[in-house]
């Protein structure tokens, strides 16, 4: 009786709204994928090239945020390169297959959909075509083959890169909510501590022939962290009980800026780093200064003896002092940093003392507690801190 058996009779209700529900996921989709596609397209023509070069110094906080530079497609290391170039080839396939289903599939679907005149007759009854399923089984196959090789590629070439003699190695300590640098010597017995500053790390540029690739091992002093500089290379977790390894080799001189991308408690979203790549020569001098001992500037003496007898003592370290707190941050050398704060506002001397008298006015929840200090006290502290280069 197929002259008379009307559509819902043939493929039952179920059925029917299988096709319908189908119909509209794969019309949705395909327009959710055209409107993911423009918006990349927006955003691509709005986002301006920044060089790392190009970034000034931080003077103001307004100079300070403009200045991050997160953008995975402006790689200026080799390995954040090849993670791009495996981007660009992923990003292009998904295309190509968006395209080759989503464009057939809206003509069919247009084309053959149901008309007043289909009513009655029943379609023909196609099962299967061998060379069809073959086709869309071996394609995706080759497909999905071709991306593990090229990832696993990429992976092993980025893993595998030997650190050659002239490379800088550096500890990382992951804190809530800043970043710990401990540079460190390589000799016969291992690796020896240099000198341990924080949030800025500085790095010498490589030279025709003389790679000076940095190599971090990574660590956690409490939660789960990421040490993320997009400009530089992927993520990687800094996990309590464990060191993880990566490295970086920046192209170009000039501040690259990175950020904690491990939700790691309140302040995750305050936990910026920065990393200045400078000439071997500038570089030599920076580290220079910072093995060194505090200055002691007996015009700031009333601040310093301040500093001393206050708990600022239980976190920080200041070398050359009694101070040897490991909680915070090591103030040594903090006037040859540009920012505070894990990065969030700069080091200046009206930032300095705001962060001083009332530091959860700038990072609430932070674990640098406000001291209850008289004014003058406050400034002295703040007078001794200024003369930290
Ligand atoms: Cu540290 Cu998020």
């Amino acid at each position: 009786m197929i002259g008379t058996a009307n559509t819902w009779g043939i493929i039952g209700k179920s059925s029917m709204l299988r096709l319908v529900l189908a119909r509209f996921f794969a019309i949705g989709s395909f327009l959710i994928g055209i409107f993911a596609i423009g918006l990349f397209a927006i955003g691509w023509s709005f986002a301006t090239p920044l060089h790392a070069a190009d970034s000034d110094p931080v003077e103001t906080l307004e100079s300070l945020e403009t200045d991050r530079n997160m953008r995975v497609f402006e790689p200026e290391s080799p390995n954040s390169t090849t993670i791009a170039e495996v981007t660009y080839l992923l990003i292009g396939i998904q295309a190509v297959i968006f395209l080759l289903v989503g464009i057939p599939l809206c003509i069919i679907l247009c084309r053959y959909r149901h008309r007043k005149a289909d009513d009655g007759i029943e379609p023909p009854q196609v099962y299967g075509s061998n060379p069809i399923e073959v086709a869309w089984t071996v394609g995706p196959a080759i497909t999905v083959f071709v991306i593990f090789l090229v990832t696993t590629r990429s992976i092993y070439e980025i893993r595998a890169a030997p650190a050659p003699p002239e490379a800088v190695h550096v500890r990382v300590v992951g804190h809530q909510w800043w970043w710990e640098y401990e540079y460190l010597e390589k000799n016969e017995s291992g690796y020896t501590s240099l000198f341990t500053t924080a949030n800025e790390m500085r790095v010498p540029l490589s030279e025709e022939g003389t790679p000076r690739p940095v190599y971090l091992d990574l660590e956690s002093a409490d939660v789960m962290h990421s040490f993320w500089v997009p400009q530089l290379a992927g993520k990687t977790d800094l996990i309590p009980g464990r060191v993880n390894h990566m490295w970086f080799q920046p192209e170009h001189a000039g501040w690259y800026t990175g950020q904690c991308a491990e939700y790691c408690g309140t302040q995750h979203a305050h936990m910026w780093l920065r990393v200045k790549a400078e000439n071997k020569e500038d570089f030599d001098k920076w580290v220079a200064n910072e093995r060194k001992d505090a200055v002691t500037d007996p015009t700031v003496a009333a601040g310093r003896t301040l500093f001393l007898t206050n708990a600022c003592v239980n976190c920080h370290t200041i070398k050359g002092t009694p101070a040897r707190g490991q909680v915070g941050p090591d103030l040594t050398h903090l006037m040859t940093r540009k920012t505070l704060a894990s990065g969030i506002i700069p080091n200046t001397k009206k930032y300095l003392l705001q962060w001083l008298r009332d530091p959860d006015s700038i990072k609430p929840g932070c674990n640098m507690p406000q001291m209850k200090l008289t004014d003058d006290d406050y400034n002295k502290i703040l007078d001794y801190l200024l003369t930290l280069k």
